[in-house]
């Protein structure tokens, strides 16, 4: 057995919207419950986590993991613009209180892909005004919450608009119907098999937003340069005044980040694609205190474009199941970032439990070599602690170490929690 320091950080991470329940003011419940959703179901009371928070943690406790990483909800605590709520101020000051209680470390995020509905109505993630919103947001959780969070990831996955606009951009230039629930050239889960209900849906959700359906920007929505740009003048703008408020917090921001390999004569497609995802955002985060690297799966290319590996295992959500991507992306990502690392999220959506044990020993035995290897890394919060409610994809997809019986809200803690907690407390 290899350990790990006494202090890494061993735990699992959710996001608000995927598992509390009734985030009723957020723009995500305006695109699940409109008729011709693109959803394969409405999030509804998710697995009840915004009541069940102590259940969940104490079960990640119980097993030996010492962190948790979780979503504040912008819309909970900003329901109309400029109204702040306290009582849900109160909510997650409770839940960040437990999680001291119990010696787990909380990695909160301030924004995981959902926005108040209001936001989006005013111009949502290209509209230059977002800046000055998430940072009054920002503002309100840190002055009231802040001296209780170590860390804080500012947005997640700030590069994912950029992915998904290049995956349309190939959809739309392939012009075919894959015929499959979901899109195994992303990560997250979308949902392409609602091509001909495209136009009801558009219409639908610019009556709901009250705006021209051509201008509604939700965090997933495809990204221009300048809505890219955007999110890091909002990352920027979060980090300044959370530094304002209290200067002990440790900030930074998380990134999709595949590992990208070339056979001979691919390395132009890797170089584009290591620019587009990541090098390009470094200059704005020079200043933040560590970076959050969130990875499921590898990309190969060769002088053609994208190539498959032959005989490729796939994961449920259909892309290859290859846990040893995570140490290629932290050998690369460390080439050009020196300062901590937290793995924010790895994992995988399988119904063979034994499938996930085996991806986090694979996946942990690389983090292991690369620290070994020199490369700082603090961290590691496996996607997800529970099976929740995988965006446009519902709740079929299964990343949990626990899973949910939804009629009854019952628990079902996995094997591959235990192993989790036990390689926290023995090593690899
Ligand atoms: C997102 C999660 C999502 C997970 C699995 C990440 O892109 O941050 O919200 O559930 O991947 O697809």
């Amino acid at each position: 057995m290899k350990p790990f320091d006494d202090r890494f950080l061993i735990g699992a991470a959710t996001a608000a919207h995927q598992v509390e329940g009734n985030n009723v003011h957020s723009d995500f419940w305006v695109m699940e419950n409109i008729p011709g959703s693109m959803y394969k179901e409405p999030s509804l009371d998710a697995v009840d986590h915004y009541h069940r928070y102590k259940e969940d943690i104490k079960l990640l406790k119980d097993a030996g993991c010492n962190s948790y990483r979780f979503s504040i909800e912008w819309a909970r605590i900003e329901p109309t613009k400029g109204n702040f709520n306290k009582n849900e101020i109160e909510h997650y000051r409770e839940v960040l209180a437990f999680c001291h209680e119990n010696n787990i470390t909380p990695i909160v995020t301030l924004h995981h892909f959902s926005s108040p509905k209001w936001l989006i109505t005013e111009g949502g993630w290209e509209s230059e005004k977002t800046i000055e919103y998430f940072g009054k947001y920002c503002n309100y959780v840190v002055a009231e919450l802040g001296e209780l969070i170590p860390y804080i990831c500012t947005i997640n996955e700030a590069n994912m608009g950029k992915q998904i606009s290049k995956i349309t951009k190939r959809m739309m230039s392939k012009n075919t119907d894959k015929g499959s629930h979901s899109n195994p050239d992303v990560q997250v889960g979308l949902n392409v098999d609602m091509k001909a209900k495209m136009e009801e849906y558009y219409r639908a959700l610019g009556e709901s937003f009250g705006i021209d359906p051509r201008n509604i920007q939700t965090f997933l929505s495809p990204r221009t340069e300048k809505g890219d740009l955007l999110i890091m003048k909002c990352h920027e703008k979060a980090r300044q005044v959370i530094k304002r408020v209290n200067p002990d917090i440790k900030v930074g921001i998380t990134f999709s980040l595949y590992d990208y390999q070339s056979l001979p004569g691919g390395e132009s497609y890797v170089e584009k694609e290591q620019y587009e995802d990541f090098l390009h955002y470094l200059p704005f985060i020079q200043d933040d205190d560590f970076l959050g690297v969130q990875n499921y799966s590898r990309k190969i290319y060769g002088p053609d474009g994208e190539v498959k590996p032959e005989n490729e295992r796939l994961t449920k959500m259909g892309y290859e199941y290859y846990p040893e991507a995570l140490a290629g992306v932290l050998r690369f990502v460390a080439k050009n970032w020196k300062k901590p690392i937290i793995i924010t999220e790895n994992g995988v959506s399988t119904d063979q439990d034994e499938e996930r044990v085996e991806f986090i020993e694979r996946a942990l035995t690389g983090v292991h070599q690369c620290i070994n290897e020199g490369i700082n890394i603090i961290g590691y919060t496996y996607w997800s602690l529970l099976d929740n409610f995988e965006w446009q994809l519902g709740y079929d997809q299964t990343f949990g170490l626990i899973a949910v019986d939804r009629t009854t809200q019952i628990r079902y803690p996995k094997e591959s929690l235990r192993v989790l907690g036990e390689i926290k407390k023995s090593g690899i």
